[in-house]
């Protein structure tokens, strides 16, 4: 360890490797992705060095001698969730109802109780451990209106050492009272604090996030709007709901009557740009498709949440039509949604796609999971590829999780066909060990599985 407790020692991870360097939806999907059947990942200091056939990236590496090596298995980028609520983790799964009576019945009681900093903390440590367990390594999340909730996860994230985007959500009518801003005004004022206290702090990032339209006045969309174009140049995000439901579209059309359609709305306020990330779009028309591509925002399919909740479906195939094609990526939005893991969303977006007449091969789906969700971000440069100059956050994929898996695996010709059954199946031991830049913070054979980060724990 040098003096700031970076590993500038060299370290390999050999196995097979499956990365991305291009879009297939836009190109050849063959050549969007390199797959390298015994492969070598040279790391220092957080960052990949070298990547490439084993012997030919050994012979290259003289003094690396410390080699983590997985056999059948595929090594790939950590995934990237696009859109989740940590602070919904303990009512996944609840019964009943839709979207609106969904928030009433079960969201904001349980986001009320997050002024206490210990239910916060508590919550982000399952949150960190199921998301790790299931190889995603960054993901854009929702906390509460309490500072406590945001600064519970921030803290969290940095003994890990993940790159996460987070923050305070704004929402001051439509809410239960306890979650409800005192101000507009006061609560711009605490995201601009919280903003200057966690965005670029070791890997985080801080997103302005006003809950939807519904749940702020225009007052406070229009303050929400100006703060993010203050620091927009600064990295910093927006992010929030659009156009998840019909009922929910009708709601807003009833609170602002004088505006022509959803994603208007936000645009009216500043909130529409390239940092922008919208979760759900699912009924979307064709001038919000061309807004959102204009503005260069991103779109989030949650295919599992869009189908617990029954409200519309996300439409792949029209997001990304040419040539106004929107960014895409992928999200978990627990606890709408009924997992932590992307491949399992994976898995609902192909039977979505296949009841609107599509599909979705492995290597359309594993793109959205990994470079499409780190280009929705607008992080491509840094993290989704296993890439020189890139931050090593990789989850390496069992390809024989267990006997009948191994099995059904078998039958099959090549590695795609392997992992879109891999995807199908989704067993939930699917990932055996997730590095968290260069370091192993999860090892699914290992009696305790979870480790901080030695660079950044305290
Ligand atoms: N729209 C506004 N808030 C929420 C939320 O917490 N979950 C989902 N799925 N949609 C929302
Ligand atoms: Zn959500």
């Amino acid at each position: 360890m040098n003096k700031s407790g970076n590993n500038n020692e060299l370290k390999g991870i050999r196995g097979s490797i499956l990365t991305f360097k291009g879009n297939p939806f836009k190109e050849s999907p063959e050549r969007c992705c390199d797959f390298i059947k015994d492969g070598l990942i040279v790391i220092a200091d957080g960052q990949i060095t070298d990547v490439g056939e084993y012997q030919i990236v050994k012979d290259r590496n003289k003094t690396l001698d410390k080699i983590d090596v997985y056999q059948d298995s595929v090594i790939m980028p950590g995934f990237i969730d696009c859109h989740t609520h940590y602070v919904q983790s303990s009512i996944i799964g609840s019964f009943g109802d839709k979207l609106i009576d969904w928030l009433n019945q079960y969201t904001f009681p349980v986001e009320s109780t997050f002024k206490d900093k210990h239910v916060a903390e508590t919550a982000a440590k399952v949150f960190f451990r199921q998301i790790l367990s299931h190889g995603t390594t960054t993901a854009n999340v929702f906390a509460t209106t309490f500072e406590e909730s945001v600064d519970a996860f921030f803290e969290e994230s940095m003994r890990y050492n993940t790159r996460m985007i987070s923050g305070k959500v704004l929402q001051n009518r439509n809410v239960t009272r306890s979650l409800c801003d005192k101000s507009a005004e006061e609560s711009v004022e605490i995201t601009e604090q919280l903003l200057k206290k966690w965005h670029g702090k070791g890997r985080q990032l801080y997103a302005v996030i006003p809950r939807f339209a519904p749940t702020s006045t225009p007052r406070q969309l229009r303050l929400a709007g100006e703060l993010y174009q203050k620091y927009i140049d600064c990295g910093v995000y927006l992010h929030s709901h659009l156009d998840e439901s019909v009922e929910e579209i009708k709601w807003v059309s009833e609170l602002f009557p004088y505006i022509q359609n959803y994603a208007e709305v936000y645009d009216c306020f500043g909130m529409l740009d390239r940092l922008t990330v919208m979760a759900h779009c699912c009924v979307v028309n064709e001038y919000e498709w061309q807004l959102l591509y204009e503005k260069n925002c991103a779109a989030i399919h949650c295919p599992s949440s869009n189908l617990f909740l029954g409200g519309g479906q996300f439409k792949y195939w029209e997001a990304i039509k040419q040539p106004r094609s929107v960014k895409v990526g992928m999200g978990t939005d627990v606890g709408g949604g009924t997992g932590f893991s992307i491949i399992r969303e994976l898995a609902d977006a192909y039977k979505v796609a296949m009841i609107g007449s599509h599909n979705l091969d492995a290597i359309h789906s594993l793109y959205m999971a990994t470079r499409g969700g780190a280009e929705a971000l607008n992080l491509d440069d840094k993290i989704g590829s296993i890439k020189p100059g890139y931050e090593a956050d990789l989850a390496v994929i069992n390809l024989t999780p267990d006997s009948f898996t191994s099995w059904r695996l078998n039958n099959t010709s090549d590695i795609f066909e392997k992992l879109f059954a891999l995807i199908s199946l989704s067993p939930d031991n699917l990932v055996s060990a997730t590095y968290v830049a260069g370091h192993k913070v999860f090892d699914r054979a290992d009696t305790s599985q979870f480790c901080y980060s030695p660079d950044c724990s305290d």
